[in-house]
């Protein structure tokens, strides 16, 4: 790994879509202005969309523009210069489009060199054929996959095949964005570079572990993805299963590419079965109806406008996810993780809670929170709430109170968006971050049966109106144990 920026070539396959105007374009923006790119690393957008450079950069400097901090136009324009488009059918035969982009590649083959496919998971194994027989895979070259890797075990496993053929393991970064979050990254260094917390971090001390990603959002204009998707996929196969892998983990023996990785696919190969019957027990599925989100009337899943009208798989489709895990191993016996992930929920939140088990004998009345939070999203941050005295003399009076580490008051600098921290590493080859294959398989291998039998019971998901707090059962699964969610702003 090198600190010093190398030049680069970084094609990004779905290049002018919405993850690369929303997410890679500003997050590469960023990286220019902050030094991190060498001035010759160039941009090269690939699509269908007939564009030239010239009309790309328009395209970028009119929806790009307004969304990052542009203070001064030099940096703005140089970071337009780096920018290229090229066109290319990859769905249909179209050598004269790859020789396109071979003839801008060649000459540059000692550059480091990465593929981003920002695109359909079923493109990536004909992406990767096609650029082989153009000969643009050269040693020093790169392939990002982004999530979700496949529907299921089986095309996961064909994709990674189908890649594989093609790159090395070494060669290929399989994103989760959630990985390059602050607080994620922050998740290890809690838990690894402070002493006291290793001790109780286990089911003697541990009551319960829940994982929420609520978002407000809806999924207006998604619905071919969405449908067949859906927030298993979409969120709790990647982004809340590779959370509670960095909550889970063994401490590693270093804090390099494979250790890390090593761990992580212990606890998803340790995670208990939910299976045939039990998946009524241990999961809940909603879809969203029309509420009210932000103080504004916002329609149901299937009425969000869209290109395409609701079909069967619309109806079927859950926009709600929570899930009881079990993690079999010595340190997590015992202790069910809670997985829960929702659009059009009543707040954005993203957070961990680890609770505590309550003191073995209490002499205070009520009850103790003894609870740590990690919140990920909105402001993020750790909080430990403890139990305290109340001021004032007479009968003690106890209160819920936070210790609080915000930081966006603690460290004032800029905060990178979870993209750019990844892009940096794929730029200097530095996988830590990325999910190797037996991870994604084995996050399948668990998802698969709850997916096969809500697929086999052909009902629909339970409704849910937008702006509230999922579907009642999903309280029921936690409140079977006398458990119950932790809510916003609570203590
Ligand atoms: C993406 C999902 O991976 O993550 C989206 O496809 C979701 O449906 C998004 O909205 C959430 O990411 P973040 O960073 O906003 O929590």
């Amino acid at each position: 790994m090198s600190e010093t920026p190398q030049p680069a070539d970084l094609i990004v396959f779905g290049g002018t879509g919405d993850l690369s105007m929303r997410k890679l374009l500003p997050a590469l923006y960023h990286a220019d202005r902050d030094g991190r790119l060498a001035p010759e690393t160039r941009v090269i957008a690939m699509s269908r969309g007939g564009l030239d450079d010239a009309d790309f950069r328009g395209k970028v400097d009119a929806e790009v523009r307004g969304s990052v901090p542009v203070d001064d136009l030099d940096t703005w324009q140089r970071f337009l210069g780096r920018l290229h488009h090229v066109t290319v059918d990859i769905g249909g035969e179209d050598p004269a489009g790859w020789a396109r982009l071979a003839g801008m590649l060649g000459g540059y083959e000692q550059r480091d060199r990465v593929f981003y496919l920002a695109s359909p998971p079923m493109t990536f194994g004909p992406f990767c054929r096609e650029a082989h027989r153009a000969g643009l895979v050269t040693p020093a070259s790169r392939v990002v996959l982004e999530k979700p890797l496949g529907r299921d075990l089986a095309s996961a496993l064909r994709i990674n095949d189908e890649v594989g053929a093609i790159f090395e393991e070494r060669q290929i970064y399989r994103i989760d964005h959630y990985l390059g979050k602050e607080t994620v990254q922050n998740l290890l260094v809690l838990r690894f570079a402070n002493a006291f917390l290793e001790p109780i971090w286990n089911s003697l001390w541990i009551d319960h572990v829940q994982i929420t990603v609520a978002e407000t959002v809806g999924t207006p204009g998604r619905r071919g993805y969405y449908d067949h998707a859906g927030a298993l996929r979409d969120m709790v196969q990647n982004h809340l299963l590779q959370l509670l892998c960095l909550v889970a983990m063994e401490p590693p023996s270093r804090n390099d590419r494979e250790s890390i990785r090593d761990e992580k696919v212990k606890v998803l190969q340790s995670l208990r079965p939910v299976t045939g019957g039990e998946v009524d027990r241990f999961t809940v599925r909603g879809q969203y109806t029309a509420g009210e989100s932000g103080g504004v009337r916002v329609p149901g899943y299937l009425d969000e406008p869209d290109s395409t009208a609701p079909t069967e798989d619309s109806h079927r489709v859950e926009t709600f996810a929570a899930i009881r895990a079990e993690v079999k191993n010595w340190r997590w016996a015992g202790v069910p993780f809670y997985l829960r992930t929702g659009k059009r929920m009543s707040h954005r939140c993203s957070e961990i809670v680890v609770q505590f088990k309550d003191v073995p004998h209490s002499i205070f009345p009520g009850s103790t929170p003894n609870r740590l939070v990690l919140r990920l999203q909105p402001s993020e941050g750790i909080q430990l709430n403890i139990m305290a005295k109340e001021p004032g003399a007479g009968e003690v009076a106890l209160k819920p109170v936070p210790l609080s580490l915000s930081f966006a008051e603690t460290f004032t600098g800029r905060v990178p968006e979870a993209y750019e921290r990844l892009l940096m590493d794929v730029l200097t080859g530095n996988p830590t971050l990325f999910m190797r294959r037996d991870e994604v398989e084995a996050a399948w291998r668990w998802i698969d049966p709850i997916l096969d039998e809500w697929d086999s019971q052909g009902t629909r998901p339970e409704p849910y109106p937008a702006g509230s707090a999922g579907p009642a059962t999903a309280h029921e699964l936690v409140g079977r144990s006398g458990r119950v969610w932790h809510e916003e702003g609570q203590a």
